[in-house]
């Protein structure tokens, strides 16, 4: 996840009024009602296409937008309680039946991962869960072992019997949204689980040896305070998982915290980002390594952040279901709608990605902790300082770039007021004219505006868009 640095809100502010002319430099058109069959074609001849041979992940990544209730922070795209348009069990049939049609894309090499993502995912009866195993197992790369299986859930949903199954059924990494184990907390934004759902749950996933288990906390949530982050952070460490995100809470329009009373101001900034810093030394005191933006792992000899299921390599992802999103580095992003009430329930639209514009997006990825340039270079088969080096000059100019050991990284402060020039890179990377206009336009009102909170489309088009698989593909 990528909240706590790629500020969402932040976004809205910068793509505030922006001309449809700088919206042109930034996407090309989107398909919006792209149908089913050309989908499928573009899938078809991505994967053919031999300039696309570099890249060797291939995610299959389903997307299970069920949740018991709304929590009151969340932005993710769901369906709470009984407000559904379609039962869980019909949802499934429908997802194994769009894993059939959509698998052969890959030309027989099959998906070196799968991951199960929501949305709560473990609310899968384990007869649907084996059900949807079933249908995506014979899609699997055999040459990955093991395959890299990925799913996400909640404490109270992740039942001992649920977790013997998916341990049985191969699955590596598991990903658990905590949040917070103060169950005052807990209760104040509507999410029903315990501190001991969730001491219970780690100690099962830890007792079935799952390979990989990943813990979610949010820092900055309602009455939270340093010191009870630090708590919970303590306790979480004290289960050693092997990966830790710490999410800065966002303030996003459309949450029901939102709407009771926007508090996206500086002081709150300030607040979540003492939090936050504190997490970070905290974590690295005792053996975590930074690896992504809002993402800390165990640094264990030998072992790299691709064998932790994050890669920084260029890779492709399809995502099905309601709400999923796919990514075709160099190619398109799409996204999948329910429509229509028919078994092939499912229709799509994206926009086309240049292979320049996936490069930015992996820069922007890792700018903060520093982007190996002759790396960037090697996956894309390009050479990345010619791509970008009208950009890059530009942006060091004004000391927003820096060169390092070989990366390009953010020299800046990591705070409310260097998140003007960390969010700038977004821009910079499409193009020298749209900083520079971005400059000028908005650098003296972000100054002088405490309360950054405003909400264009464009800024959706971005938040849903760009991120695409780092947001929602669990990392990759
Ligand atoms: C897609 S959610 C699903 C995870 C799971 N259902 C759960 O409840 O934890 C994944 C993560 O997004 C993060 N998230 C949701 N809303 C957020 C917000 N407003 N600001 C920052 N992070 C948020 C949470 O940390 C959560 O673990
Ligand atoms: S945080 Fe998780 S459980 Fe809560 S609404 Fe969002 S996706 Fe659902």
């Amino acid at each position: 996840m990528l909240t706590s640095s790629l500020e969402l809100n932040f976004l809205r502010f910068l793509t505030r009024n922006i001309p449809m002319s700088l919206e042109d430099v930034l996407f090309t058109p989107l398909y919006e009602d792209l149908p089913r069959d050309h989908f499928h074609r573009f899938l078809t001849g991505y994967f053919a296409d031999q300039a696309n041979d570099h890249i060797v992940h291939r995610g299959l990544y389903l997307h299970i937008p069920y949740c018991v209730n709304k929590c009151a922070y969340c932005h993710c795209q769901t369906w709470p309680g009984p407000d559904h348009p379609l039962s869980l069990n019909d949802y499934v049939k429908r997802l194994k039946n769009e894993i059939a049609w959509i698998a052969p894309v890959t030309g027989g090499r099959g998906f070196s991962h799968l991951a199960f993502g929501g949305g709560t995912p473990s609310l899968l009866s384990e007869k649907q869960i084996q059900g949807l195993f079933a249908a995506a197992e014979p899609h699997l790369n055999k040459n990955t072992r093991p395959p890299r299986i990925s799913f996400e859930g909640n404490p109270g949903s992740l039942t001992t019997p649920k977790l013997e199954l998916l341990r049985k059924l191969g699955v590596q990494r598991l990903s658990i949204g905590v949040q917070t184990l103060n169950d005052r907390t807990l209760n104040l934004v509507g999410r029903h689980q315990s501190s001991e759902d969730v001491t219970r749950c780690i100690n099962d996933v830890k007792a079935l040896g799952f390979p990989f288990l990943n813990i979610d906390l949010l820092a900055g949530l309602p009455g939270q305070t340093s010191q009870e982050f630090l708590d919970d952070l303590a306790r979480i460490v004290s289960f050693r998982p092997e990966i830790i995100h710490l999410n800065g809470l966002s303030d996003i329009a459309g949450t029901a915290l939102n709407a009771n009373r926007p508090f996206n101001t500086a002081s709150f900034f300030q607040r979540r980002q003492k939090m936050l810093l504190q997490g970070k030394t905290f974590l690295s005191e005792h053996g975590y390594k930074q690896q992504g933006s809002s993402a800390f792992a165990i640094a264990q000899d030998g072992e790299d952040y691709d064998r932790l299921f994050y890669t920084d390599r260029p890779g492709a992802v399809i995502g099905l279901g309601a709400f999923a999103r796919s990514s075709l580095p160099g190619g398109g992003l799409f996204e999948s709608l329910l429509s229509g009430k028919s078994v092939n329930a499912f229709a799509y639209r994206g926009q086309k990605i240049s292979r320049k514009q996936s490069m930015a997006k992996m820069i922007v990825i890792n700018i903060i902790n520093g982007m190996d340039i002759d790396r960037l270079g090697t996956l894309f088969n390009e050479d990345a300082r010619a791509v970008f080096a009208e950009e890059i000059k530009a942006l060091t100019q004004r000391g927003m770039v820096a060169e390092k050991a070989g990366c390009w990284i953010y020299p800046g402060e990591h705070s409310f007021k260097g998140l003007f020039d960390l969010h700038s890179h977004l821009k910079i990377l499409f193009g020298k004219e749209v900083l520079e206009l971005l400059w000028r336009k908005y650098r003296k009102a972000y100054s002088a505006s405490e309360n950054y909170l405003d909400a264009p489309h464009l800024a959706w088009a971005i938040q849903n868009q760009w991120f695409t698989n780092s947001y929602y593909g669990l990392g990759w």
